[in-house]
């Protein structure tokens, strides 16, 4: 990659980068859809991810080509002009970044030569654009040497995707990208923003991904509504026990007040909420005891509490769930918002098979889209690269 950059670089810019960056995308154990309802959660970055390549320049504009938008060539910004625009697609990203180094008291001037490729679907569930936030964050505070440290950067790119994208989404993705260990799989309380490492030990266990390549954009799923009825749930409950977040209701409190929340479909995502996050922290400390079939059946039950409870699977990830089952994996599930995108399932090293061809077949005939499949290992988050990579 260091050398396909550097020459991309080149090309838009005439000089050589002097910095390569890296924030890596990421895969969720399981805790899903619960870090904006202060859940547990337990994502780990991949290896696949978005890299940078800087320059500086003279003067103080900021110029940022992206391979994934080739079409729309080399961007100039500058820093009187940061508010969004709805057909400059991914430079929006990078304004709101830029945005939110203002808000902190930081002046952006030393101005770069950026150039972005990627090796991380879009839209694939994988968070590419919290990584892609994180590292523009990331690049923009080292190069300026700000020194913001790891929880203003995470709150920056979060900023960007709730209130210039006007996405509700939690914690998880820019938490990852930023505090990923290599090896280990994170347990992150979204409530306190604390987390503990675990790790994932790579000569047991295989962890598989499939990207169903049925897009999805967040602002289309529908994502925002579910959060918004959940809020109404936490107000509700509020009545009953002092609580700051949906899940600090346990699931006995939970069941105990089951009944005085009418409203039957807005139950079904409250139940799923509580139950997941019940699950997640079992999870990850049956992954500490390296109990991986008791690991795989909470995987199971979250896919299936997704799928009947949550309702944001669909037929492309259910069947995969569904095959890698029968093929004898540990657990399967979606992973990351649903609708769409990537799911995984979590094998014995020993027992993976040999090859997913009939699977792959079968699903491309049923589906009439091509089927990405990968082994996912766990990376550290967001960094500069020195050396080859
Ligand atoms: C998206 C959001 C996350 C999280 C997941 C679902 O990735 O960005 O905050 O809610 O969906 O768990």
């Amino acid at each position: 990659m260091k050398e396909h950059i550097a020459a991309l670089h080149k090309k838009h810019y005439e000089r050589n980068p002097e910095w390569f960056y890296f924030a890596p995308g990421r895969v969720n154990l399981i805790g899903e859809h619960i870090d904006h309802s202060g859940g547990t959660v337990l994502p780990m970055a991949i290896q696949h991810g978005i890299y940078a390549a800087v320059s500086p320049r003279i003067d103080q504009s900021f110029r940022v080509f992206s391979e994934e938008f080739p079409k729309e060539g080399v961007q100039t910004i500058t820093l009187d002009a940061l508010d969004y625009q709805d057909d400059v697609g991914f430079l929006n990203y990078v304004k709101g970044v830029m945005t939110t180094f203002g808000r902190e008291g930081c002046r952006l001037d030393r101005g770069l030569d950026i150039t972005i490729a990627s090796d991380l679907p879009a839209g694939a569930g994988l968070s590419s654009s919290a990584a892609f936030t994180l590292l523009v964050a990331y690049l923009l505070d080292d190069v300026h040497r700000f020194q913001l440290g790891s929880r203003k950067l995470i709150r920056m790119a979060r900023y960007v995707e709730n209130v210039y994208l006007r996405l509700n989404t939690g914690i998880m993705d820019q938490y990852i990208i930023a505090n990923a260990k290599a090896g280990h799989a994170l347990k992150i309380d979204t409530k306190l923003a604390e987390h503990e490492a675990i790790p994932f030990n790579e000569d047991a266990l295989t962890l598989i991904l499939m990207n169903t390549n049925k897009k999805r954009t967040l602002l289309d799923s529908n994502y925002n509504k579910r959060v918004r009825k959940l809020k109404e749930a936490e107000w509700h409950f509020e009545r009953y026990r002092p609580i700051e977040k949906l899940c600090d209701l346990d699931v006995d409190t939970f069941k105990a007040l089951r009944d005085t929340f009418k409203n039957q479909s807005q139950l079904k995502l409250v139940e799923h909420v509580i139950f997941e996050n019940d699950r997640a922290k079992k999870a990850a400390k049956a992954l500490k005891e390296e109990d991986y079939a008791m690991l795989g059946m909470f995987m199971d039950q979250s896919h299936d509490s997704l799928r009947y409870l949550y309702e944001v699977s669909v037929d492309e990830l259910d069947f995969l769930v569904e095959q890698n089952r029968s093929l004898g994996a540990l657990g399967a599930r979606l992973t990351g918002a649903g609708f769409g995108g990537s799911m995984i399932a979590l094998y014995e090293k020993a027992k993976v098979p040999n090859n997913f061809d009939r699977l792959r077949t079968d699903y491309e005939r049923l589906f009439n889209r091509e089927l990405d499949i990968r082994t996912v290992h766990p990376v550290a988050g967001v960094h500069r690269l020195e050396g080859a990579f």
